[in-house]
C-alpha cells in the first residue's frame, strides 16, 4: 500500500483520512461522526461565490476549534505590524542586506519583521511583506492568521509546518501557502531559518491564466502538493496566538489544535517546488514582461491588475539573437519588491545578496546596473547564456508598496543603491546612426 504524504493538484477538492473510515460518506455533518469526531467547516471564500472560486473544507476533529477561552493581547511579535503609514513615501529605489539572526531564542512568530505593505486586512485587499529570522521551533504553542493567507518563501534553513490539515516539510526553493485561519506550529529542523513571508489580504492565490501559452507551462497544477490528514492527540497547556486586524492575541488551550483526523475540501495548505517551474521565454528577440514568470496570482476587482503577483526568476537559458538579453530599463505602474533565495540575480552584478531585498515603486526607474548593461551590450549572441544557480523572486502589486518605519531605519538599508546606475555612460553620437 502506498502511504501518501501529499496529494497533488491545485484547487482540487481533496479527501484524506488518517484513520480508515474517518471521513463520513454522503453527509458533511452526520448526527454522529465516525470515531466520535466533531465536524467543522473552514471556509476561505464567501459561501455564494461562483463555484469555481469557492474554497472550503470540512474537518473531522477530536475537539472543535470553538473549544477555547477568551483571548487577551499578546505581548510578542513586536516587529510584526500592519502599519505601513499614510504619509508620502520616498520614490527612492531601496535595497537591503539580509536580516541578521536574533541574539535570543526566537521563534517564527516573534522573529517576523514587517518590511513593507499596502492596503489593509479590514478591506480584504493589499499585502504585507515580511522577513523572518528564527532560531527556535514554536514550543507548546500554535498560531493562526485571520488577516491573511500566508505565502512562505524560505531562504535559509528548512521549516516543518505542522498544520491542522497535515504536515508540510519545506526547504529553500520551495514555497508554501497557508490559508487564512489555519492553525499551525512552525518547527525548525535546522539550527536557524530565515526567509520571506507575504501576507495576502486579498483574494486567495491561484494559478495565472495561460492564454496563448496553452494548457501546459509555468507552474503546472500537478506539481502542487497538498498534505494528507495527520493528527496529534495530546493534552497539556498550549498557547494559541492569533493575528486579527493587525493585532496579536493569545489564549490557552488544554489540547493540541492539530487534531484533525480527516478532512475533505478545497481550502487547504499546499507547497510547491520552484525548481519545477516550466519557464517560458522569448526564442526570437526582446525580453518578455516579467508576468511571464508568474507562479501564483491574487486578482483584484480590476481585471488584469493583480492584488499580488508572485513571480520568480529561475535558472533558464537566454538564446535571443540581435537583442539585449537582460531585463531592460523600465518604469512601471506596479510596485516591485524583490528577494533572492540563492545565487546571483542576472540584472545586477553585485550588491543584491541572498536573503536581501529591493523595492522599486510606482514610476521609479530601474533596470540593469552599469556593469550588466555594458556586458550585455557587447555580449556574443551567437551562443546562449546559461543562467544557473539563481532563484530570485518578485512580489508585484497594483498598489504602491510602502516600506515600514523599521525597514527605513534598519541598519541593513544600503546607503548607495543609486550608485548601481551611476556608471551608465552617454553613448549618443548624432553622427553614428
Ligand atoms: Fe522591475
Amino acid at each position: 500500500m502506498t502511504i501518501l504524504k501529499y496529494q497533488s493538484g491545485f484547487g482540487n477538492s481533496c479527501a484524506t483520512e488518517a484513520l480508515p473510515g474517518a471521513l463520513p460518506t454522503g453527509r458533511n455533518s452526520p448526527q454522529n461522526c465516525p470515531y466520535g469526531l466533531y465536524a467543522e467547516q473552514l471556509s476561505g471564500t464567501a459561501f455564494t461565490v461562483p463555484r469555481a472560486e469557492s474554497r472550503r473544507s470540512w474537518l473531522y476533529r477530536i475537539r472543535p476549534a470553538a473549544l477555547q477561552k477568551a483571548f487577551a493581547p499578546y505581548g510578542g511579535a513586536l516587529a510584526w505590524t500592519n502599519q505601513f503609514g499614510h504619509g508620502p513615501v520616498s520614490p527612492n529605489r531601496l535595497r537591503w542586506n539580509p536580516l541578521p539572526m536574533p541574539g535570543q531564542p526566537t521563534d517564527f512568530i516573534d522573529g517576523m519583521h514587517t518590511w513593507a505593505g499596502n492596503g489593509h486586512c479590514d478591506d480584504l485587499s493589499g499585502v504585507s511583506i515580511n522577513l523572518y529570522a528564527a532560531n527556535q521551533s514554536m514550543q507548546q504553542r500554535f498560531f493562526y492568521n485571520a488577516d491573511a493567507e500566508m505565502l512562505i518563501v524560505p531562504q535559509e534553513g528548512r521549516l516543518r509546518l505542522a498544520t491542522e490539515l497535515g504536515l508540510i516539510d519545506l526547504e529553500p526553493c520551495e514555497i508554501a501557502v497557508i490559508p487564512r485561519g489555519v492553525r499551525l506550529r512552525v518547527e525548525l529542523p535546522d539550527a536557524s531559518a530565515s526567509g520571506y513571508m507575504l501576507e495576502n489580504f486579498g483574494a486567495a492565490l491561484r494559478l495565472p491564466e495561460l492564454g496563448p501559452i496553452g494548457s501546459n507551462g509555468l507552474a503546472n497544477a500537478r506539481d502542487f502538493q497538498i498534505p494528507v490528514a495527520w493528527y496529534e492527540d495530546i493534552e497539556g497547556g498550549f498557547e494559541l496566538v492569533a493575528k486579527f486586524t493587525g493585532g496579536f492575541w493569545r489564549t490557552m488551550l488544554s489540547h493540541s489544535p492539530l487534531d484533525v483526523v480527516a478532512w475533505h475540501g478545497s481550502n487547504a495548505p499546499y507547497k510547491y517546488d520552484l525548481r519545477r517551474f516550466n519557464t517560458i521565454g522569448s526564442i526570437s528577440y526582446d525580453h518578455p514582461d516579467p508576468c511571464i514568470f508568474t507562479v501564483l496570482t491574487s486578482p483584484s476587482d480590476t481585471p488584469g491588475a493583480a492584488n499580488i503577483d508572485f513571480a520568480i526568476f529561475p535558472p533558464r537559458i537566454l538564446a535571443m539573437e540581435n537583442t539585449f538579453r537582460p531585463p531592460w530599463f523600465h518604469r512601471n505602474i506596479a510596485g516591485e519588491f524583490m528577494g533572492l533565495i540563492q545565487g546571483i540575480y542576472d540584472a545586477k552584478a553585485d550588491g543584491f545578496s541572498p536573503g536581501g531585498a529591493s523595492l522599486h515603486n510606482c514610476m521609479s526607474p530601474h533596470g540593469p546596473d552599469a556593469q550588466t548593461f555594458e556586458k550585455a551590450s557587447a555580449a556574443d549572441l551567437s551562443k546562449p547564456d546559461y543562467i544557473r544557480n539563481t532563484m530570485a523572486f518578485m512580489f508585484e502589486t497594483r498598489r504602491v508598496i510602502r516600506p515600514t518605519d523599521a525597514a527605513m531605519a534598519s541598519a541593513t538599508l544600503q546607503a548607495g543603491y543609486d550608485d548601481a546606475w551611476a556608471g551608465l555612460q552617454k553613448h549618443f553620437d548624432p553622427n553614428k546612426p
